[in-house]
């Protein structure tokens, strides 16, 4: 009897590889070593955001080395993820700039805590990160959104963003409305802006042979000071 996935994957044109090497029913042969190099305790830079630079500036060949997932929980704990890209990062935290109607900004109204992860697989490398979100000024938001690209400002405006529509021709229709609106600069919607991490936990993983893999945490004790923290992989 075949699994959902395998059907699934049947109909959409199955494995990617010839050979059915990666083909669904191959799961538990699918492996690979990691090996992202020596990463100990005196590789660290100082703080977290100095570390996060550099792994950053590493990543700069990777396609968009800034989108990561961003995971929240509504009011009762039940958890979500969705992809959003970084904007901005310094000691204060991770800036990403979204709808704040959406289901992302909902749950965070009701639920501060969040966590996010850079997913930067070809380097054998993730960054985890859990924390707590706040609202950037009006001010902050305004200042970004003037340097937007216009398509982008005006998507902004036509998108209820997570709310369920009749179909495509209420976006487009919504945009040229838009559009006629403001033929010159547009402003900022109020119901738009930035969201900030502000990390509790920074987490260096660096994938090693055998699965031994290296993980560094920086932690922020109740006093606001930072250690840093070794992890069984
Ligand atoms: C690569 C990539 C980058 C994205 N960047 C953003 C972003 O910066 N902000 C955003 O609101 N949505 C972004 N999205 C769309 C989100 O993944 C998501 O669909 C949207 O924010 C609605 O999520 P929600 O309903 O959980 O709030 C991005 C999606 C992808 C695949």
């Amino acid at each position: 009897m075949p699994s959902e996935f395998e059907s699934s994957a049947r109909r959409t044109g199955g494995s990617r590889s010839p050979a059915g090497e990666r083909a669904p029913g191959r799961l538990g042969a699918l492996r690979r070593e990691y090996d992202a190099g020596r990463f100990d305790r005196g590789d660290l830079a100082p703080t977290w955001d100095e570390q996060f630079a550099r792994w950053f500036e590493d990543a700069g060949g990777l396609a968009e080395p800034n989108a990561m997932v961003l995971a929240t929980a509504d009011g009762d704990g039940r958890p979500s993820t969705r992809t959003v890209l970084l904007k901005a990062v310094d000691a204060a935290g991770f800036v990403l700039f979204t709808n704040y109607t959406s289901r992302k900004a909902r749950e965070v109204a009701a639920n501060p805590h969040a966590s996010l992860l850079f997913p930067w697989y070809p380097l054998d490398r993730q960054v985890c990160v859990v924390g707590t979100v706040e609202r950037l000024t009006a001010a902050e938001n305004a200042a970004y959104f003037a340097s937007r690209p216009r398509g982008s400002q005006l998507g902004a405006w036509s998108s209820h963003q997570s709310s369920v529509i009749a179909g495509r021709e209420e976006l487009t229709a919504r945009r040229d409305a838009v559009a006629a609106r403001w033929p010159g600069p547009v402003p900022a919607p109020d119901f738009w802006g930035g969201l900030r991490v502000i990390p509790r936990t920074v987490e260096f993983w660096a994938g090693r042979p055998d699965r031994l893999h290296d993980r560094l945490r920086f932690r922020r004790l109740p006093d606001g000071v930072w250690i840093v923290e070794r992890l069984a992989p």
